[in-house]
C-alpha cells in the first residue's frame, strides 16, 4: 500500500465509466488512507460545469454505487473537495493550456490522464498533451477498452499515442486483469506445486472460460451495436483470460516478464479460416424472454432498429503449442444470460484405467473450476466412495475453496487496485500494445468472415444460455458445458 500524491484528470468525467466506477473507487482508496493530503481530482469534460455541480454529481454516483456498510458521509464530503472541474474541448489547443495551468505542478509530480472517452480520441488527446508540454517523465496516460474496432485501427491508436507517450507509461485497462479472482490465478499456478506439472495436454482435456451477463446492453446500445460480443468481450477479457490459464511460467512476477508470456500465447491462437468460422464459432442475439421471471425486452427491441451485431459468443479457440496442442480452450460470452457468472473450467482426461467393473458407469473425470464472480472460490470435482456398507459405489463431490469465507473484508473492486497501480506505475496488469494488436490479429479473421458470409446472429430467448448451436458446438466434440452454476 503506502499513500501517494499525485493528480489525475479524468477526460469524460461525466460519463458512465466515469461515475460508475472510477468515482467510487478512488473513494474507497482515499478511505483506505492512500491519498495524500495534496492529491487532486480534476475532473474534465466538454460541458460548462462548476466545481460544485461536478462535486454534486459525484456524490450522487457515490450515493448509488457505494455500499451502504462503506458510505461515510463526511468522509465523502472531504474525498469530493478533492475534484475541480475543467471545460474541455478534446480538439482545442488552447483549452490544454488552461489544463497545464490548472496542473502547475512541476515536472516531478505524477500526473494520469485517463482517458475515459471512446477510442477515437485516444490518439487527438495524446497529441495534444504532448504539444502542451503536459507528457514529462512523470505523466501517464490510461485507454479505456476497446482498442480500436480492428488491427489497423488499434495500430494507428497505438501510433499516435507512443508519438507522446513510451510504452511504459501507456496503461491500457483491462478491468478483468483487476479482479482479484483473476489475479488469484497466478497465485493457483505459480504459488502451488500441485497444478503445474498437470498442467498440460497430456492430463488436461480441455478447457471452458464462460463470462454470462445478466443485463442486457442497458444505456450503452450506441457503442454496443458498433462492437458486438467479439469485440467486446472475448477480443479482450475472454483472451486474457485464455492467456493466465494457458502462459508459460513467467521467470519472475514483473511487468514485461508477465506479458511476455501472455503475448507469445495470443500469438499462438490457431487463426480460424473463412472455412471454419461455421464450426468453431457460433454467435447470437437475444431476442424476447424472460430474466428473473420478469418479461425482458429484445436487443432489437431496446435499440430501435434492425441490427446483426451478437450479444453472444462462443469461440473454439487453440494455442499451438506443445503444450497445449490439440486441447481446445471453449470460450462462452453473452449478455441476457439465466444469471452472472464467471467461471474458468479446466476439464481433467478420464483414468486411464478403471478397476471398478460395477461402478464404471459412474467414474467422471476430475474438473477444477475456478469461479470468478459472484461467490469466489474454487472447487475441485473428485470422485469419492459413497459412504455405506453396499460397496463400492463412487460419486463425484467437490473440494471447495470460498475465498470470503477463507479471507473476511471487503473484495476491492478491480478498478481500485488498477488505478494505484497507474499511479505507483506498475504496469503488469495492463495490455502491452503488442498484446493488444496480437488480440485483434485473430479476432478480425472472425468478424470479417461474419460479415463475408452474411452470418446473421442466430436468436436466443433472453433468460437462456444462448442459441442451441452453443451447445451443439461443443457436444460435436463428446464434450458439454459446465453447467452447476
Ligand atoms: C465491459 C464491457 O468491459 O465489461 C461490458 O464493455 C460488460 O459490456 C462488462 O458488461 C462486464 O464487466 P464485469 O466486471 O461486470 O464482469
Amino acid at each position: 500500500s503506502g499513500s501517494f500524491s499525485f493528480d489525475l484528470v479524468i477526460f469524460g468525467a461525466t460519463g458512465d465509466l466515469s461515475l460508475r466506477k472510477l468515482v467510487p473507487a478512488l473513494y474507497h482508496r482515499d478511505v483506505a488512507g492512500q491519498l495524500n493530503d495534496d492529491a487532486r481530482l480534476f475532473a474534465v469534460a466538454r460541458g460548462a460545469m462548476s466545481d460544485a455541480d461536478y462535486r454534486e454529481m459525484a456524490a450522487a454516483a457515490l450515493r448509488e454505487h457505494v455500499a451502504a456498510d462503506d458510505f461515510d458521509a463526511a468522509r465523502a464530503d472531504r474525498f469530493l473537495q478533492r475534484f475541480r472541474y475543467l471545460t474541455l474541448d478534446a480538439q482545442k489547443s488552447d483549452d490544454y493550456q488552461s489544463l497545464k495551468s490548472a496542473l502547475d505542478g512541476g515536472d516531478e509530480r505524477i500526473v494520469v490522464f485517463y482517458l475515459a472517452m471512446a477510442p477515437r480520441f485516444f490518439g487527438p488527446i495524446c497529441t495534444q498533451l504532448a504539444r502542451a508540454g503536459l507528457n514529462s517523465a512523470e505523466a501517464r496516460v490510461v485507454l479505456e477498452k476497446p482498442i480500436g474496432q480492428d488491427l489497423a485501427s488499434a495500430r494507428a491508436i497505438n501510433e499516435a499515442v507512443a508519438a507522446a507517450f513510451p510504452e511504459n507509461r501507456v496503461f491500457r485497462i483491462d478491468h478483468y486483469l483487476g479482479k482479484e479472482t483473476v489475479q488469484n490465478l497466478m497465485a493457483l499456478r505459480f504459488a502451488n506445486a500441485l497444478f503445474e506439472p498437470i498442467w498440460h495436454r497430456g492430463v488436461v482435456d480441455h478447457v471452458q472460460v464462460t463470462v454470462a451477463e445478466r443485463i442486457g446492453v442497458e444505456g450503452r446500445a450506441d457503442y454496443y451495436d458498433h462492437a458486438g460480443a467479439l469485440r467486446d468481450m472475448i477480443q479482450n477479457h475472454l483472451l486474457q483470460l485464455l492467456c493466465l490459464v494457458a502462459m508459460e511460467p513467467p521467470n519472475e512476477f514483473a511487468a514485461d516478464a508477465v506479458r511476455d508470456e501472455k503475448l507469445k500465447v495470443l500469438e499462438a491462437l490457431r487463426p480460424i479460416t473463412d472455412r471454419e468460422v461455421g464450426d468453431k464459432t457460433v454467435r447470437g442475439q437475444y431476442a424476447r424472454g424472460s430474466v428473473e421471471g420478469a418479461a425482458a425486452a429484445s436487443y432489437l427491441d431496446e435499440l430501435g432498429h434492425s441490427s446483426n451485431t451478437e450479444t453472444f459468443v462462443v469461440v473454439k479457440a487453440e494455442v499451438e503449442t506443445w503444450r497445449w496442442a490439440g486441447v481446445p480452450f471453449y470460450l462462452r460470452t453473452g449478455k441476457r444470460l439465466p444469471v452472472r457468472h464467471s467461471e474458468i473450467v479446466v476439464q481433467f482426461r478420464p483414468v486411464p484405467h478403471l478397476i471398478f467393473p460395477a461402478a464404471a458407469r459412474d467414474v467422471v473425470p476430475n474438473r477444477l473450476v475456478i469461479r470468478l464472480q459472484p461467490d469466489e472460490g474454487i472447487a475441485l470435482h473428485m470422485m469419492s466412495k459413497v459412504p455405506g456398507p453396499g460397496g463400492m459405489r463412487l460419486r463425484t463431490a467437490p473440494l471447495n475453496l470460498s475465498f470470503a469465507e477463507a479471507f473476511r473484508g471487503r473484495q476491492p473492486d478491480a478498478y481500485e487496485r488498477l488505478l494505484m497501480d497507474v499511479v505507483r506505475g506498475n504496469p503488469m496488469l495492463f495490455m502491452r500494445s503488442d498484446e493488444v494488436e496480437a488480440a485483434w490479429r485473430w479476432a478480425e479473421p472472425i468478424l470479417a468472415a461474419w460479415t463475408g458470409q452474411d452470418d446473421a446472429p442466430k436468436p436466443y430467448n433472453a433468460g437462456s444460455w444462448g442459441p442451441s448451436a452453443a451447445i451443439g458446438l461443443i457436444e460435436r466434440d463428446g464434450r458439454n458445458w459446465h453447467e452447476d452454476m
